[in-house]
């Protein structure tokens, strides 16, 4: 079977890399002659763990090749994978300018049955959009057109690749379902075989329940600041109750990256432009947004609102850890404030610092490691959960911080830390 994939972002890479690896012979269509450059060379444009070793060993296994040809490619393919971006418009809407894009070249360019499968988060009804526009252009040709979310994380994507939850193949033909199922084989997970519309759906209900999840935990961990209680125990103890589980009640900043904003705002456009008023989800995404925007209060209130002559130290600035992402963090909002003040602020993230450059005024000053940044700080705050950031040698962070104190957005440490001489302030904590 051959496989085209169209697009090396995020999703469209790993996908490549992991089906070059189950032995399927895999050409990847990027357009962008700097990082086709770069993934022939042997380098991903971005990090994430455990992908380049195996992305390597399938290039030199000549399973994986990678293009912006589309001709031949496209000809000769069995099953093509859309993966490329569908960033969102102000109003909310996926813009869907590649996935047409990409279609157009695809219908132009097909011979023999082939089934051309989305796999990009896009809205209800694109399967339809994508049929409309290659029977235009190629109303002889035979094609089946599946929509099969992927779910992987960013930090984890290739453990959430090789062992996903479920496998969602939403089709029209049982021929399209025993291909997608043929790929998938070597997974052995469960599938849920659904219609197009449905399996396109399912993506953002998954997305917008997770963001849901956190939005509610992160309203609580308020109220627990506030009544004296503690939300590590809240939190611990509803999540042993089997129907609501303990996954995705972390207490943090706020729901950041690349999908969960976008998503929700997207399934908020899908819901006003089809009557659903979606009371729960607008309500999560205005949290969600007030909290990121709060964050630079919180350390106001610690301040006393002053900035006059002191130092505040950002440990992480990536959305989450395992990642160099630092679209949506919520750390660089809180930082983007922090440089409109007089203090002088220094930031450390181990993989993240040369996406962050790119996004924040130059007047921040970025370090090689944690202690650089603890270094005469009137204030260091835990903006990422980092595993380094875990186990600090807190006698030299408390000996080399002007004024010993720490906000932990992540509560990666507790109360016990302030009989280490620490002011300690978290979230959901009294
Ligand atoms: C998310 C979904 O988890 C994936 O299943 C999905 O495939 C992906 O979006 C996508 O649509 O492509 P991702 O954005 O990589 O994955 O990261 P998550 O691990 O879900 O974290 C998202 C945000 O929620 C981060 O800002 C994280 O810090 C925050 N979070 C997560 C919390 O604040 N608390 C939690 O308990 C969990």
């Amino acid at each position: 079977m051959k496989i085209t994939i169209i697009g090396a972002g995020y999703v469209g890479l790993v996908q490549s890399v992991c089906l070059a690896d189950f032995g399927f012979s895999v050409t990847c269509i990027e357009k962008d002659l700097n990082k086709l450059r770069e993934l022939k060379f042997g380098r991903i444009p971005f990090y994430e763990p455990g992908l380049e070793d195996l992305f390597r060993k399938n290039l030199k296994s000549n399973r994986l090749n990678f293009t912006n040809e589309y001709s031949s490619n496209i000809s000769q393919s069995d099953v093509i994978f859309i993966c490329v971006g569908t960033p969102p418009k102000k109003n909310g809407e996926s813009n869907l300018n590649f996935v047409d894009q990409v279609t157009k070249e695809i219908s132009k360019k097909i011979k023999g049955y082939t089934v051309i499968v989305s796999k990009s988060t896009v809205p209800v009804g694109t399967s339809r959009r994508i049929e409309k526009i290659l029977k235009r252009v190629s109303s002889t040709k035979t094609f089946d057109v599946v929509s099969n979310p992927e779910f992987l994380r960013e930090g984890s994507a290739l453990e959430d690749f090789t062992k996903p939850d479920k496998i969602i193949i939403g089709c029209r033909t049982t021929k399209a379902e025993k291909i997608l199922k043929k790929i998938y084989k070597p997974l052995n997970r469960p599938y849920v075989v659904t219609s197009n519309e449905t399996a396109e759906i399912i993506k953002y209900a998954n997305n917008s329940f997770l963001a849901t999840k956190i939005t509610f935990v992160n309203e609580i961990a308020d109220l627990c600041e506030n009544i004296g209680a503690e939300i590590e125990t809240v939190a611990k103890a509803m999540g042993l109750d089997g129907r609501i589980g303990s996954k995705f009640l972390h207490p943090g900043p706020g729901y950041g990256g690349s999908c969960f904003p976008k998503d929700v705002k997207s399934l908020i456009y899908q819901g006003n432009k089809n009557s659903t008023d979606l009371k729960i989800i607008k309500a999560v995404d205005r949290a969600n947004e007030l909290r990121i925007k709060y964050l630079f209060q919180r350390v106001k209130k610690i301040t006393k609102n002053k900035f006059n002559n002191i130092q505040i130290g950002l440990l992480g600035i990536s959305f989450k850890p395992n990642t160099d992402d630092v679209r949506q963090s919520p750390g660089i909002k809180l930082a983007k404030d922090l440089s409109k003040t007089k203090a002088k602020i220094k930031i450390y993230d181990p993989k993240g610092m040369e996406n962050a450059k790119k996004e924040l005024p130059r007047s921040i000053e970025f370090c090689s490691d944690e202690y650089e940044v603890a270094k005469n700080s009137n204030l260091l705050v835990i903006v990422t959960e980092w595993n380094q950031f875990k186990n600090l040698d807190l006698l030299k962070v408390k000996k080399i911080m002007k004024k010993p104190v720490i906000l932990d957005l992540r509560n990666i440490y507790s109360k016990q830390i302030t009989k280490n001489g620490f002011q300690y302030y978290s979230v959901g904590n009294n």
